[in-house]
């Protein structure tokens, strides 16, 4: 099948459609007409100690109960019912280190290592809703840690393994969590990184004493001192050999995990996942729309640290059997065939990835993927940000060999699952558009005042029906769960509830949605969630910094980084020396992922009268496009003084 030009549409191949999991069209029409008992057929993937009472509860909207009364336990669900069901020798997990070393981790050894740890967590004092942070690079301790949790009631908090120690301390005292599991260090490329002086450094931050459990990733290549209350990961294991922990019985609102994000202020936000129904939701469109089956070998290259790992490496797929993939490294090491020669060796049936990893194939050329055999694959999908359709084509071409249906899946750590995109085995794609709403989702774009925008129209992404998989709360935070995510497009008086997801999106004739990027001071870098305000005040906090704007810019390979904008205090210079310290110091509060690429120092910044500095203009500045109306500036003189500095960039 030919590819056709930008913006055109496109079926997917009949051999795709004719083994697809989800084929008729009538889901859409049906799941409203059933609303809400639709959810019934996510609930249907798992198995539950006791049933449900009633599929939703909407009695104290917005804090909507799915699923209400049912028991459950989701490592059950994703390990030991597989087992039961005769499966044991079936792959779980198949890791790929990034020294080439290869782990296949059955679902027998998952029961066995999910047991263990489960048992040490016990011996070491972890009770149910004990939080349990998990700092934990791509191995497979990580997952096991996430089920191992599961299984006796303690929500777990994960944090990406590149955060820094502040980014570290602050969460664990946020969920106040007195346990973490962590690792000695890993490898970045080829050198061992040592991440426990990281960890040593948070524990120093905190006031509450934590026990913390040591994974040896890197053996021989670090040395690495256990303090107090610090123990080995497997030594404790090796105590626990072939103990068992009964499943605890979890009621489906209990909280399942954790999951920081960054947000419109300075302080991360704990979005709260439940058990029930957000376990289900992550099976279904697993299913629905990554058509994956129990015999595949799916792979998404995401990383667990993020809310795509949870849903798409570990729990949907572990629930509905299938082996998922988990990749430790990058795409370039040792070289730029890294993760077609891992679908051609592991006959990947389903790859799922983010744009800015495609935009990087795509520079580095077709010479790659065309070394491999990538026939295995069956469908494509991305997640992250929008997919400009030149990527979208290219992936198309040169990945799925026009063979593939690619599903652009637009969804939020707050969502739990996919909310936005094509049926890969029903809808039509339309390159670098998600696509309709998935059946039951009520998505629409809305202008300022929540009426429904014209088609073609800029507006607001909202969704105003509440569902499954969707953040029950902001951890110890109902107020501003309910401020940020309710209130700016609900009626509370007609108890009419609607969701602002923060995104900005254009909606077609045919309903398919084209995401455009976030409205609110956040930025999405490489498909990273980062606050402007949390950078921001890490810049803040350098000697010699009087006020910082950060702003994203738009890099010539279409790649948006961080561009900060900064005044000195009296007495310093915007040198190079106080730019490197900058640096440091973002990358010390939060991780190199937020280091920003460009510092470029002003006298002052853009203000209103108000004195809110206008990011907005600075964002016009840092990428050449026109200015925005500055009559509201209080010192519109500066407007010029930054362009003649940015110019010289
Ligand atoms: O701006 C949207 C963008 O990523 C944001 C959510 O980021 P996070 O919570 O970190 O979760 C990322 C993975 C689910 C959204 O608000 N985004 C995500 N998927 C898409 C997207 N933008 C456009 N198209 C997508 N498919």
């Amino acid at each position: 099948m030919a590819t056709p030009p930008d913006g055109r549409r496109l079926d997917p191949p009949s051999s795709f459609v004719e083994q697809a999991n989800v084929t008729d069209e009538s889901i859409y029409e049906e799941f409203e007409r059933n609303w809400p008992d639709c959810w019934e057929r996510a609930a249907e993937l798992l198995e539950w100690e006791e049933e449900y009472e009633e599929v939703l509860d909407g009695s104290d909207a917005p804090f909507y109960e799915w699923f209400r009364d049912g028991k459950l336990n989701a490592s059950y669900n994703c390990v030991d019912r597989h087992v039961e069901a005769g499966r044991k020798n079936h792959a779980a997990i198949r890791w790929e280190g990034k020294l080439g070393e290869t782990h296949t981790t059955t679902y027998q050894d998952l029961y066995r290592r999910v047991n263990e740890l489960a048992a040490t967590l016990r011996e070491l004092g972890v009770d149910r809703d004990d939080v349990v942070t998990i700092y934990l690079p791509m191995i497979p301790e990580l997952p096991i840690a996430m089920l191992a949790c599961a299984r006796i009631g303690a929500p777990h908090s994960v944090v990406f393994a590149g955060f820094s120690a502040d980014a570290l301390a602050t969460r664990m005292k946020s969920a106040d969590s007195e346990y973490l599991i962590t690792c000695d260090g890993y490898y970045r490329r080829g050198d061992a990184f040592n991440q426990k002086s990281k960890v040593d450094n948070a524990l120093l931050d905190l006031d509450a004493s934590v026990t913390t459990v040591v994974v040896n990733r890197l053996g021989e290549a670090l040395d690495c001192v256990l303090g107090d209350r610090q123990y080995d990961y497997r030594k404790l294991i090796r105590s626990q050999a072939g103990a068992t922990v009964e499943p605890v019985t979890r009621d489906a609102e209990d909280m399942l995990f954790i999951m920081y994000t960054s947000g419109t202020t300075g302080q991360p936000k704990g979005v709260t996942h439940s058990t029930g129904g957000y376990l289900a939701y992550a099976a279904w469109t697993t299913q629905a729309v990554l058509d994956v089956k129990p015999e595949d070998t799916y792979w998404c290259s995401a990383d667990i640290g993020w809310i795509t790992g949870h849903s798409y490496i570990v729990y949907g797929p572990l629930a509905l059997g299938t082996t998922s993939v988990m990749y430790e490294g990058t795409p370039d090491y040792p070289d730029r065939s890294r993760l077609w020669e891992i679908v051609e060796r592991n006959a990947v049936d389903v790859f799922y990835t983010a744009p800015t990893a495609i935009r990087a194939f795509m520079k580095w050329g077709q010479e790659y993927p065309d070394q491999h055999d990538l026939s295995s694959l069956r469908l494509l999908g991305t997640v992250g940000e929008p997919i400009n359709p030149r990527a979208w084509k290219w992936y198309y071409d040169h990945i799925g060999d026009e063979e593939c249906p690619i599903v652009d899946t637009w969804w939020q750590t707050e969502t739990g699952g996919m909310m936005v995109t094509t049926l890969p085995g029903v809808g039509t794609m339309k390159p670098g558009t998600a696509g309709p709403p998935l059946p039951g989702i009520s998505a629409n774009v809305v202008d300022t005042d929540g009426n429904e925008a014209e088609p073609g129209e800029s507006g607001y992404l909202t969704v105003d029906k509440p569902w499954p998989g969707m953040l029950r709360t902001l951890y110890r935070n109902d107020e501003r769960y309910r401020s940020e995510y309710w209130e700016p497009f609900s009626d509370p008086a007609s108890d009419e509830w609607v969701y602002f997801s923060g995104d900005g999106a254009r909606i077609d004739d045919d309903g398919y949605i084209t995401v455009l990027g976030r409205v609110d001071d956040v930025l999405n870098v490489s498909g990273h969630r980062l606050g402007t305000m949390e950078i921001e005040s890490a810049i803040v906090g350098v000697e010699g910094v009087a006020e910082a704007a950060v702003v994203g810019g738009q890099r010539g390979d279409g790649e948006t980084a961080v561009y900060a904008y900064v005044s000195t205090e009296h007495g310093y210079e915007g040198d190079e020396e106080l730019r490197e310290r900058i640096v440091a110091g973002v990358e010390d509060t939060i991780g190199p992922i937020a280091r920003p690429e460009q510092v470029v120092f002003t006298p002052e910044l853009p203000k209103t009268r108000s004195g809110k500095i206008m990011r907005r203009l600075l964002e016009d500045i840092a990428n050449e496009e026109e200015l925005g109306d500055t009559s509201a500036l209080r010192n519109p003189e500066v407007v010029g003084e930054i362009e003649a500095v940015d110019r010289e960039r």
